[in-house]
């Protein structure tokens, strides 16, 4: 079975055109999975204000947050949660290359706010066969297995309580819990136990990944961090930019009430979203709308409880790549350049690795899989780097 948006469109397609030709050029196959995961003691912060009632009430945390000042912190109140969440992936691997390895290199793919897991695979529906900013594609052209995956609080997953449950600490342990059980060769439909697992991360997921690196070094052989700088001073810009819009109240019909607490938010147009995630003129506008209608909430939960996990890994050996658009906002003010470079934060962090390194992708935002040639400006680089480290 192949991923269901490609599957479903190639069908139509083929029905339509006659092309389905086209489909057999997709050279590797999706398996999607949803599994139980089960979380154990992990703390969360009572958040310092209440879920909103309103939108009034969430305008006036957003002005909290970013605020000039803010006030003494008393010490956060914790709780510690355990609960059994459904997790809803898929695993990839390369049909050109036969027999399936039976010790491929595994790479776990985390995604950012705003986002669900397609992401890695994101296709144009009036272009379903155009790989340009196909991550998954790319990835599995190097004979790699991939791993992507909704995480809490994304449709397909549970949408859990997004004040005190979809926070930092519980998506760290999820993809910790993940990666056991990948390591043993336990994902559903999963061929073969991998020799290597390389960590992926896109913004908000290359939070995790780094935290994954720092709590658990040893289940990680290699990092790569995109649409990060390992700076956190400019996020104010995209929350400013959001304007924390309850989601259930932006678009009903997209995210109902019934499914959608009022503490999962969103932002208001596509314009907010080229504001945040895309540098101009590096991209398709038909790929904005695209993400536009796409668009996922985040939760109120994950943005305020970073203090939860770690944002410095000093215990992990292995190599860090660090790849980010050169016009990245939410990450660099919209000007990365000199500030991914050896003495930054962003090496700093990873000062037990022998092999940190960084890539400035000249004229690309944030949202680095939904521009232009991302397949050659980004993957074929990640792809180079990842042949030169042996994987
Ligand atoms: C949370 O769990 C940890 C680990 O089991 C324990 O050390 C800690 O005391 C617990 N904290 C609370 C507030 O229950
Ligand atoms: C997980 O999925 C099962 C089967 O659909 C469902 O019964 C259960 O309530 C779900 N659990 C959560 C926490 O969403
Ligand atoms: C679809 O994508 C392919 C591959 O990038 C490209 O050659 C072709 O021109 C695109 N077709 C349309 C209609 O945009
Ligand atoms: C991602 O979100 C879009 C829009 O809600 C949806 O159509 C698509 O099925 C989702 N994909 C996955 C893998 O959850
Ligand atoms: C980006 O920052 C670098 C280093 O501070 C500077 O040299 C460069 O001119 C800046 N680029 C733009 C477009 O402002
Ligand atoms: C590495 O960084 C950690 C903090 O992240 C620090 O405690 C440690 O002293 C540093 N090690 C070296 C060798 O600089």
């Amino acid at each position: 079975m192949r991923s269901n948006i490609v599957a479903t469109y190639l069908t139509l397609l083929g029905a339509a055109h006659g092309l389905l030709a086209g489909a057999s050029t997709l050279h590797y196959d999706c398996h999607p999975f949803v599994i139980p995961i089960p979380v154990t003691n992990i703390p969360i912060f009572v958040l310092p204000f209440p879920a909103p009632q309103d939108q009034l009430q969430a305008t006036s945390i957003l002005n909290a947050a970013t605020a000039r000042t803010q006030p003494p912190q008393s010490a956060p109140h914790l709780l510690n949660l355990t609960a059994t969440y459904n997790i809803s992936g898929e695993y990839c691997w390369p049909t050109n290359i036969a027999p399936v390895s039976t010790s491929p290199t595994l790479q776990i793919l985390s995604h950012g706010l705003g986002f669900n897991r397609s992401y890695w695979d994101f296709r144009l529906l009036t272009n379903v066969s155009d790989p340009q900013y196909s991550y998954i594609s790319s990835a599995t052209s190097l004979g790699h297995h991939t791993i992507s995956y909704n995480r809490l609080g994304i449709a397909g997953s549970t949408l859990a309580d997004p004040s005190t449950e979809v926070q930092t600490a519980v998506e760290l342990a999820i993809l910790t819990a993940l990666t056991i059980i990948a390591r043993a060769g336990g994902i559903p439909s999963q061929p073969a136990v991998p020799s290597n697992v390389i960590h992926v991360g896109h913004s908000f997921g290359s939070i995790l990944t780094v935290a994954l690196a720092a709590t658990s070094p040893v289940l990680s052989d290699g990092i790569v961090l995109t649409g990060f700088s390992g700076l956190f001073a400019y996020q104010s810009n995209f929350l400013i930019s959001t304007n924390l819009l309850i989601a259930n109240h932006a678009d009903p019909a997209r995210f109902p009430a019934t499914q959608y607490r009022n503490s999962y938010v969103t932002w208001p147009s596509a314009a907010s979203n080229q504001y945040a995630f895309f540098a101009y003129p590096a991209f398709d506008p038909a790929v904005l709308t695209q993400a536009e209608a796409t668009k996922q909430p985040f939760a109120l939960g994950e943005i305020f409880s970073g203090p939860l996990i770690p944002s410095v890994a000093p215990a992990f050996k292995g190599p860090v790549l660090y790849i980010d658009g050169e016009k990245d906002l939410i990450f660099c003010a919209s000007n990365c350049t000199g500030l991914i470079e050896p003495g930054s934060d962003a090496f700093k962090a990873f000062n037990g690795s022998s092999d940190v390194s960084s890539i400035i992708v000249q004229g690309f935002g944030h949202g680095m899989n939904l521009h232009y040639d991302a397949a050659g400006k980004v993957y074929a680089r990640i792809n180079g780097w990842l042949k030169g480290h042996g994987f």
